[in-house]
């Protein structure tokens, strides 16, 4: 397998908004960043993916831009955002931003223009169409509620919106929008960024005549998602964006690619195709959803959790490259919906980070995630802020009648803001994220968990993921390794092996509070066994034929086959 530095690297992904606010304005910012780069310098991570920065009218929290080439007044200005970069480049850090080029904000100047006039430059920046018998063009569903159509007065057109309306779609037909947009990329990779995150990169090109999705039940809107996902044109754009752009660079990309399947996966990231080179697939982050998508909530199963995660290692192993992630700012926290974040939450934060960790991937950090935060259940609907946790409350709640308590139930669940909330750094008041107020309240649990403890401390959660990294450093095989499951069917261990000549990774992860039994496959023989980390101490003698686990432990072990 050809090397490459982002598959040895780890990434630590920063929510700008939520990270560290330097000026009391109650809202993170880049020097906030840069105030706090030591910290990512002693955790160890290689590479930062900073959510946007850019300015925006902030109705997705800055995933809706209004200029692409400046910094939004509440982080700072591009000279914060210049030293940023070469703080981070001084300790060895990499930058890559977030590209968002589905969509623009509606306040972007090109569409500004495009809803002057049918006949405007820049009208077909964006997908425009009349409407159909006095509705809309058809029958999609935002994916944050509601029709992913908005009807203008100026033209008596509608504007497709695929998240809210003030976040138009692109129109990637047009080679003028796609020469904008690597013009754009060349501004930033000049100015010396190491890559790119691309968000919902897989939506950029839509089915021509936009057919109308299959109807939902109990639902007014159909999910158009086969009509605009993967669609016919995304491997020829991006393969020219690659020509044009990506190729001339260093640099790594990966593609946010909800939907996803590994045959699709593969398409996306086999180096031989010049795409990407890795994409977040969301099956695994999925299996707690039914029918009725992300609010449709049921439990998953290790057994899913299994064949989800085996099928994406098998099916890329040796054609394109995993990117490894429990959470991010669009997912609930990993300790809270894979672990248990009440009695064991440091050592089920300790597992999944072994789990995830020894997997072949670039393994994701999300903030607070290295030192164990959690989920938080605001008392009220009013303390939240995202955008498409109020339009579910609201369609729910006013719409379909629910009882608004299982509503707020289903939020405290899978709500985005779970992620959100600010980063915990001290027990003083607000967690030491702002001396202002906070533009959202922080985890009550702040005094408990926070990086000073975590840093005092030598067995928290912090120092482990510290010597995950060192570790990827070190063995060749956590990189490079093949993967294969085994114990299959054991309801309570998730194991598997890594192997790489005549070296072979044991890693053993018990997914409950429960004391199952761990026992050796009979066809693994070594001669030497090390084991190289754990959330529990554990007697070096101990033999590996029979283990018995405790609660959400995790070992590996280093096997040396002969
Ligand atoms: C995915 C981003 O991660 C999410 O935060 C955002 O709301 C949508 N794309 C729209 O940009």
């Amino acid at each position: 397998m050809e090397r490459a530095w982002w598959k040895e690297a780890v990434v630590y992904q920063i929510y700008p908004r939520s990270f560290y606010d330097s000026n009391g304005d109650g809202i993170g910012d880049i020097r906030g960043i840069i105030d706090k780069l030591d910290y990512l310098k002693e955790l160890g991570v290689d590479v930062v993916w900073l959510s946007p920065v850019y300015k925006s009218p902030n109705d997705d929290n800055g995933y809706d831009i209004s200029d692409y080439r400046d910094i939004m007044d509440e982080f700072g200005m591009m000279e914060d955002w210049e030293e940023m970069l070469e703080e981070m480049h001084k300790r060895g850090i990499k930058l890559v931003m977030d590209l968002v080029v589905n969509h623009t904000s509606d306040e972007h100047p090109w569409f500004i223009e495009a809803r002057k006039s049918k006949d405007n430059p820049y009208r077909d920046y964006y997908i425009w169409r009349p409407g159909k018998n006095g509705k809309e063009p058809n029958n999609w569903e935002s994916c944050f509620g509601g029709s992913a159509w908005e009807y203008d007065d100026t033209t008596g057109e509608y504007y497709l919106h695929l998240f809210s309306k003030k976040q138009p779609d692109l129109n990637w037909e047009n080679p003028k929008v796609r020469r904008e947009v690597y013009e754009m990329m060349k501004f930033w990779l000049d100015k010396g960024v190491d890559g790119f995150r691309m968000d919902v990169i897989n939506m950029i090109s839509k089915v021509p005549g936009l057919p109308d999705g299959e109807p939902q039940k109990g639902k007014k809107y159909a999910s158009g998602s086969r009509y605009y996902m993967n669609g016919p044109r995304v491997h020829e754009f991006l393969q020219e964006m690659n020509r044009e752009v990506l190729s001339k660079y260093d640099i790594m990309t990966v593609g946010e690619t909800p939907g996803v399947t590994p045959k699709e996966g593969i398409l996306y990231t086999d180096p031989s195709r010049h795409e990407l080179n890795m994409v977040f697939q969301f099956e695994h982050v999925g299996l707690d959803s039914g029918p009725g998508g992300k609010w449709d909530i049921r439990p998953w199963s290790l057994a899913d959790l299994k064949k989800t995660m085996t099928k994406w290692q098998k099916e890329l192993e040796g054609r394109g490259w995993n990117s490894l992630y429990l959470n991010n700012h669009d997912q609930p926290r990993a300790v809270s919906r894979f672990g248990d974040d009440g009695k064991y939450r440091v050592e089920s934060a300790k597992m999944l980070a072994t789990f995830l960790h020894m997997m072949q991937g670039t393994p994701y950090i999300y903030q607070g995630e290295e030192i164990g935060m959690t989920n938080v259940r605001f008392p009220s609907i009013e303390d939240y802020r995202d955008i498409e946790t109020l339009n579910m409350y609201k369609e729910h709640v006013e719409e379909y009648g629910e009882d608004p308590q299982k509503v707020m139930e289903k939020i405290y669940y899978k709500g985005r803001d779970n992620a959100r909330t600010p980063m915990q750094w001290d027990d003083s008041g607000h967690a030491g994220f702002t001396t202002g107020t906070p533009w959202i309240r922080v985890n009550p649990n702040y005094k408990e968990i926070n990086v000073k403890a975590a840093l005092a401390d030598p067995n928290s959660v912090f120092h482990y993921y510290k010597k995950l990294i060192q570790l990827r450093k070190q063995h060749d095989i956590i990189v490079y390794g093949t993967y294969d499951l085994i114990l299959e069917d054991d309801p309570y261990i998730y194991a598997y092996t890594r192997t790489l000549g005549n070296e072979k990774l044991i890693v053993i992860t018990n997914f409950s509070g429960k004391n199952p039994v761990f026992r050796l496959p009979d066809d693994i023989t070594y001669k030497t066994k090390e084991l190289l980390i754990s959330n529990y101490d554990v007697d070096e003698t101990e033999g590996l034929k029979k283990i018995h686990l405790r609660p959400w432990e995790a070992r590996v072990y280093k096997l040396r086959l002969s």
